[in-house]
């Protein structure tokens, strides 16, 4: 893979939070000079004999110019210290996964964007997500109980209120610690132990709020949000999952800058449904009113496709820059569909909401379509594209077009930027060549026709409509063969009317 900054929604949702969180913490890193490090360092030579010989140990695949991953070091190197001292031991190793030797390991663990955290035990037979917080405290607290057993029993009420503090929290009340339930509770803790916390116990009674006479068994999961405690007493493994998946997901998902609201949104990312986010100022005069109507939507529409989140606008700077939104459009709810189509109204008053989402469903909305304005004047060497005019330059205007998708933050496009200048240079005396490029940040990008999962990406597309993506090296000698190889002469052919 060619060198390009990575973006998904999630990183620019998050890149506010975490700026925020890493400066307000000590920045002191544990030792500073040539103090002893306790992340251990590993690649391709010694990975597999570290992770073979360890019980359990915790990987970060990272790259060094990610900056979440700089973030992220201080703060995984004072925890490394930290369990140093632990018993049984925790390590916390990392591997630069942007290194030509190491790009097989990321491959073989699924590394997707940076930093990827994974918790290895057993020598590294089973392999878990990491889901814990990011600052030294919350990843020492998280990895402890990792490492111990994945579900505790609760003996008396102390043990139960300690467990069930402002967390979801999944326990288990059975008659005796044996039988096929028992078993399952405990293979389901296992599996699912990085997700939530697991407890046990053989009294109901110690446990807070719920009725504490049941029919035992039963699974009885606490959240700190909608009916606060749900009893489930299937004790099949799929339908246990499926249980605590769907009990653990908020009614309305709450974004701001409070990191313990954050699990749920990650949840809210990962579900398949369409996802309806409400900007809006928290301290704001009509908070209430909006929060209390949106919350009675997000239920009625609950089991229809539609997942709900409101976000504080202090804490969604990212999540506005990826919209392409502005603060003076709050109140402001969007729609985005898994097939990339927005839904926006903006200006809204509490009563628009339910009448609006009425439309959506019913099909009788308008999707809106992010674009810079169309430029009156564009005549430096590469061209500005915009969403309004990617399809007339792109597709219909019958030459050969090499388009730039870029980041404005991204370093490898300002690195590529003057090479770019130079190729199309070298092709200004031939009009059917186009070099051109778009803001892919401040334009929607037709996702079902352009896969633009990093910057800088390149896409080429023949006189004749013929689209390829270029993945070879960046430079200019490069760049120029590729288009002159699949460059068409023809101009304003009929094969171009047929595309249309
Ligand atoms: C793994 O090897 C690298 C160099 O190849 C070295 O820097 C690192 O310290 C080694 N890690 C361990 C845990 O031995
Ligand atoms: C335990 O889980 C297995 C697999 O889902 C299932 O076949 C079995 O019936 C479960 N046992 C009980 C008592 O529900
Ligand atoms: C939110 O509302 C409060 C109170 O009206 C105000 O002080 C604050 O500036 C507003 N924040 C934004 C980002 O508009």
């Amino acid at each position: 893979m060619a060198r390009v900054c990575r973006v998904s929604i999630f990183f620019l949702f998050f890149s506010f939070v975490l700026a925020i969180s890493s400066s307000e913490s000590d920045p002191s890193p544990a030792g500073a000079g040539a103090e002893e490090e306790f992340v251990l360092t590993l690649d391709a030579s010694n990975f597999s004999d570290t992770v073979g010989k360890s019980s359990f140990i915790v990987v970060e695949f990272y790259a060094p110019w990610c900056g979440h991953c700089k973030n992220l070091a201080p703060e995984y190197e004072k925890a490394a210290s930290i369990l140093s001292k632990h018993d049984p031991p925790v390590s916390l190793a990392k591997v630069d996964a942007n290194d030509e030797v190491n790009k097989g390991l990321a491959g073989e663990y699924d590394v997707k964007g940076f930093p990827t955290l994974k918790i290895l035990r057993d020598g590294g037979k089973s392999i878990q997500e990491y889901k814990g917080p990011r600052e030294a405290d919350g990843i020492v607290e998280y990895l402890k109980r990792q490492v111990g057993p994945a579900s505790l029993e609760i003996k008396s009420a102390e043990d139960a209120t300690t467990l069930v503090n402002g967390k979801i929290v999944i326990v288990g009340v059975f008659s005796k610690f044996q039988g096929e339930e028992f078993e399952n509770f405990t293979a389901l803790a296992e599996k699912l132990r990085s997700d939530y916390s697991f407890g046990h116990t053989l009294n109901a009674g110690i446990l807070p709020q719920g009725d504490s006479t049941v029919n035992r068994p039963v699974v009885r999961l606490f959240k700190p949000f909608d009916e606060l405690v749900v009893d489930f007493q299937d004790f099949h493994m799929d339908a246990m999952e499926k249980f605590v998946e769907e009990a653990s997901v908020p009614i309305l998902t709450f974004y701001n800058k409070d990191p313990s609201n954050h699990p749920y949104v990650i949840k809210f990312f990962n579900s398949p449904n369409a996802k309806a986010l409400l900007f809006l100022n928290v301290s704001g005069e009509h908070f209430e009113a909006f929060k209390s109507k949106y919350h009675d939507i997000a239920k009625n529409y609950k089991g229809k496709g539609v997942s709900f989140l409101l976000g504080d606008i202090e804490a969604s700077q990212g999540a506005f820059q990826y919209f392409g939104l502005k603060d003076d459009q709050v109140p402001l709810i969007i729609i985005q569909t898994n097939d990339g189509q927005k839904y926006l109204k903006q200006n809204l008053e509490p009563d628009h909401i339910a009448p609006w989402l009425k439309e959506y469903m019913d099909g009788s909305l308008k999707p809106f379509k992010k674009s810079e304005p169309i430029p009156e004047v564009n005549n430096e060497p590469v061209k500005i594209v915009v969403a309004d005019n990617l399809h007339d330059v792109v597709f219909s205007s019958g030459k050969n077009v090499l388009l730039e998708f870029y980041a404005p933050w991204c370093g490898h496009c300002k690195k590529l930027a003057p090479i770019l200048d130079e190729v199309a240079v070298s092709f200004e005396n031939e009009a059917d060549v186009v070099i051109a490029k778009i803001d892919a940040t401040s334009n929607d990008i037709p996702s079902d026709v352009f896969e633009v999962q990093g910057y800088p990406t390149l896409y080429f597309s023949s006189a004749s409509g013929n689209l390829v993506q270029y993945d070879g090296i960046n430079s200019k000698e490069d760049i120029i063969d590729f288009v002159q190889k699949n460059r068409d002469t023809v101009v304003q052919s009929d094969s171009v009317k047929d595309e249309l």
